[in-house]
């Protein structure tokens, strides 16, 4: 895994020109993109190149890593509405091409999402954040490192985290469906972001711990084409910063 320590900007701008100069070799390039705080200013970098007409999604294809169970397309607190209105509204994309894992239609889903992934190449460039306690997607400690899409309870400090996009922490759903562990390993390129402190510690452990169940995010100790991306808060309990 190689590490980077930069600012919030550069690492957006880094990661954007990655995906710009990627899609501009391959039109129909297959992004792995997640929600959250973390890749929201990748997103705002891509509107701007693409309003600057340096990049076209019109044959680009998506498939989010995870959505919340229960909660339609159209509920503003899902992750298909988060896209949509973070990225997909705003550039040329054909909304046919964009893939965001079914929180109703739960079973079909797990059935066909991977081996829709797999039918269109796989992905090409997938964008990770990570949760305070280690998760990747909705991976959480504990997962077997070997899962693929699944139906998981998140757990109290997930549901907390995510509680500031919600009214309530009783509003946070209880359960969600994910891409596994194995699934996001088969990405032939990935970038994690993490900026805060409080990513702080899952990064030290990242560095420091062996891959552990514990730790999902340790899973990518085992990927060779790997970067994360911290800006100097979520690095700062690292020992040695810009290795
Ligand atoms: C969301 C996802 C989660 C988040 C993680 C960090 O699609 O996969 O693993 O990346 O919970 O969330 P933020 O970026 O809001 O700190």
């Amino acid at each position: 895994m190689e590490l980077k320590v930069l600012t919030k900007d550069e690492i957006y701008e880094e990661i954007s020109e990655d995906i710009v100069k990627l899609i501009n070799e391959k039109h129909n390039a297959v992004l792995g993109l997640a929600t959250g705080s973390s890749p929201v200013g990748v997103y705002q970098k891509l509107i701007e190149k693409y309003a600057d007409k340096k990049v076209s999604f019109k044959d680009v294809i998506t498939y989010n890593l995870d959505e919340y169970v229960g909660l339609t397309k159209d509920n503003d607190q899902s992750y298909y509405y988060f896209m949509m209105n973070q990225l997909f509204k705003h550039v040329d994309i054909n909304l046919a091409n964009v893939h965001v894992p079914d929180g109703i239609e739960t079973e079909k889903c797990i059935e066909t999402y991977e081996s829709n992934m797999v039918k269109d190449g796989g992905i090409d460039y997938q964008i990770l954040g990570i949760g305070s306690n280690g998760h990747i997607a909705f991976n959480e400690p504990g997962t077997p490192l070997d899962s693929h899409i699944h139906i998981v309870t998140l757990k109290d400090s997930t549901r907390k985290d995510n509680a500031r996009f919600f009214a309530s922490i009783d509003e946070v759903p209880t359960h969600a469906i994910t891409m596994g562990l194995k699934s996001i390993l088969a990405g032939k390129r990935i970038v994690l972001i993490a900026t805060g402190k409080n990513k702080a510690l899952a990064i030290k452990r990242l560095f420091e711990e062996g891959e552990t169940t514990d730790l999902p995010a340790s899973v990518l100790k085992e990927h060779p084409n790997v970067t994360i991306y911290c800006d100097e808060d979520a690095a700062s309990l690292l020992e040695k910063v810009g290795a």
